[in-house]
């Protein structure tokens, strides 16, 4: 009762394009994705990273044709075991991997992340570039990580993706974070949210309330 109430009112806000503090809820029933309030942008940010399985990396190529061009490549990412969030992205790489060879030249890099690879966007009916399919752009470097911080990594990325078990043994893979050094919000009206990564891992990404 509550939950439609909560959907009618949010699809109104929305048409009127208004500023409203009424939660967001997915439309759909079986999308479970409960986003924190826009508003709450640090929040926002660790949500999507939490939430998303995979990113775009951009790195500067260091291969021909298209040295010093950007490189936008696909990887499998996980900021830690389900509803343990660290926020920071973890990947598992070997220096075969096509972008790997860029990062081991310069690590500085940009790391995009969205909704739209969630029921959240479809099934609310927002297209992958509108703001209202919230989406976050990291920028930073991605550095290998050792130790504790390595069996971390191992276990946030192979609870999430069991295939990486079995990935070859004979590639040297190695577990990295991405180091945010600033997060880009795009998320709701009225352009883009910059978030200090001070603020980033302060923020909760879990509602603290629920309708
Ligand atoms: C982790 O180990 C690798 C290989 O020994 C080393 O190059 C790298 O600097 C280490 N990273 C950290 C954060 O200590
Ligand atoms: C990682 O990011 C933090 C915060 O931006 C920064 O202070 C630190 O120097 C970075 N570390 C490396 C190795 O780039």
């Amino acid at each position: 009762m509550l939950l439609s109430l909560g959907v009618t009112l949010w699809t109104l806000s929305v048409s009127l394009s208004s500023v409203s503090s009424v939660p967001r809820v997915s439309s759909v029933s079986q999308c479970n994705l409960q986003i924190p309030p826009h508003e709450e942008v640090a929040r926002v940010a660790r949500f999507i990273v939490h939430v998303c399985d995979w990113a775009s990396l951009a790195t500067v190529s260091s291969r021909e044709p298209v040295i010093g061009q950007p490189f936008s490549n696909v990887f499998s990412i996980s900021d830690g075991p389900v509803k343990h969030s660290s926020g920071v992205p973890y990947l598992y790489l070997t220096d075969m991997e096509l972008s790997v060879k860029d990062l081991r030249v310069d690590p500085v890099s940009s790391l995009s992340v969205s909704l739209a690879q969630t029921d959240y966007c479809r099934e609310s009916g927002y297209d992958p570039q509108s703001p209202l399919c919230a989406h976050v752009i990291l920028s930073g470097r991605v550095i290998q990580v050792n130790g504790s911080e390595a069996e971390f990594a191992k276990a946030s990325l192979f609870s999430r993706h069991p295939e990486m078990m079995d990935w070859p043994h004979d590639h040297d893979w190695f577990f990295a974070k991405f180091n945010i050094s600033l997060v880009w919000v795009l998320d709701y009206f009225g352009g883009v949210k910059t978030v200090s990564p001070e603020e980033y891992f302060k923020a909760s990404p879990d509602r603290k309330t629920r309708l």
